[in-house]
């Protein structure tokens, strides 16, 4: 499906180490769009034009050689490498099939792999093993299909759809990277199109009776489903409690939608917390505000009230796990491996949903 941007905002200062946009799409004849609040829109990005440039050189190609793709079919070289073939990241796969047919490398497992490959991309394996580059079109074979990259969608409308993400831009080996997919959406302007699909996530659903009250709790980008939980619990004139839990580097740069989340709470629709991580000596993330709102959030699980949370796979949700379970062994008298079942089957029954990445 083809999506026309229809608006791009950049919600942090230039000079602010981090760059989140809150880009708008819709279709290009303005047909409706069929998805629902807490679902991903998958994009279908085109790799950067110099990394494009830098491979070729390396593998001695003009672009211009034709290459058959498995999905793709024939396309030129240059096509190969700009539209249809993962080339910003290096896939441990392809480390593992080194180490296993061509005796490169000296990693010592799948995790060493993972290591080694983080931060690099198909450049920096050129460059580390110019046995590789050598192989000349034949290295095409080892490369992955481009994958498209999955956003939480941040919107609840039949006419446009957003969605809220990072630049992924970083320093590796001396050069300054970017991730294909966020830069890409950062670099497009109102009228481009993109290739993108509505991909439906059952499991971060809003509770079908718009009564039951939702704890959401979100770090950085993973404030975006809850714009759409918000804007969609907002058209029904009386709903149950929304409270939101939100966690960002800085209030100054990084409050982000910061003025549509205090428009609800000052419309008496939002329960608005915010920690600030780095505004002060001491680190102050969502957790120290669950902490700090026990009472009020016990009630609110025991009346049935349905949670979420959604950011970071590796720091946000073990926090927010850990102290979900620390307090259903203080509230109900359960021991770790009870508290734990009782998380699963929370999230078994709904009543718990994760959207982490
Ligand atoms: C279910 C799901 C929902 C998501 N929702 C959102 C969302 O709403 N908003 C959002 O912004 N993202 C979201 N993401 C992440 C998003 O899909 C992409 O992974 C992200 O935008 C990066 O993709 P990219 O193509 O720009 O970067 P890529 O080209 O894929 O590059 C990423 C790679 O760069 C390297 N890298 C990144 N940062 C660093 C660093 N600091 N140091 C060294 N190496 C680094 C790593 O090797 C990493 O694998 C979601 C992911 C999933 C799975
Ligand atoms: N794969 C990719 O390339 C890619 C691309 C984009 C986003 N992501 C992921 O998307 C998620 C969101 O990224 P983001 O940069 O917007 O936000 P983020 O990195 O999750 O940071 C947002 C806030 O969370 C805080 N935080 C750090 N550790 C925490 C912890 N243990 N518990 C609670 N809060 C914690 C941060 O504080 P401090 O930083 O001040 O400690 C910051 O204030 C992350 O998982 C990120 O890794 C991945």
């Amino acid at each position: 499906m083809q999506l026309q941007i229809t608006q791009s905002q950049l919600l942090t200062p230039h000079s602010a180490i981090k760059s989140v946009y809150l880009v708008t799409l819709q279709h290009p004849q303005g047909e409706r769009l069929s998805y629902q609040p807490g679902d991903w829109l998958t994009v279908q990005a085109v790799n950067p034009a110099g990394l494009v440039r830098q491979i070729l050189e390396r593998l001695n190609l003009s672009g211009s050689e034709v290459v058959r793709l498995r999905k793709a079919g024939e396309v030129s070289v240059s096509d190969a490498l700009g539209r249809h073939l993962e080339i910003t990241q290096l896939n441990p796969a392809i480390l593992n099939k080194m180490q296993r047919q061509l005796q490169l490398g000296e990693w010592s497992g799948r995790a060493a792999m993972i290591e080694y490959a983080y931060g690099r991309d198909i450049l920096d394996l050129l460059t580390e093993f110019p046995q590789m580059a050598q192989m000349g079109i034949e290295f095409l074979d080892w490369l992955a299909p481009l994958a498209p990259r999955y956003y939480s969608i941040a919107s609840a409308s039949d006419k446009t759809v957003q969605v809220l993400f990072k630049a992924v831009r970083y320093r590796f080996n001396d050069r300054e990277k970017s991730g294909v997919a966020s830069n890409f959406l950062a670099g497009l302007s109102c009228g481009d199109l993109i290739e993108a699909e509505f991909k439906e996530n059952p499991m971060f659903k809003l509770p079908d009776d718009p009564l039951t009250p939702i704890v959401m709790f979100g770090a950085g980008t993973g404030l975006a489903p809850f714009l759409g939980f918000m804007q969609q619990r907002v058209q029904q004139a009386n709903g149950g409690d929304n409270l939101l839990f939100f966690g960002e580097t800085e209030k100054a740069h990084a409050c982000l939608c910061c003025d549509q989340l205090e428009e609800w709470k000052a419309a008496g629709r939002l329960d608005l917390f915010l920690a600030f991580s780095r505004d002060q000596a001491d680190k102050r993330y969502v957790q120290h505000l669950m902490q700090e709102q026990k009472e009020k959030l016990w009630a609110l699980w025991e009346a049935g009230a349905v949670i979420y949370i959604c950011g970071s796979q590796q720091h946000l949700a073990p926090a927010l796990e850990a102290l979900w379970q620390k307090w259903f062994m203080e509230e109900l008298g359960l021991d770790a491996s009870a508290a734990l079942a009782l998380w699963q089957q929370s999230r078994k029954q709904k009543r718990i949903q994760l959207d982490v990445y």
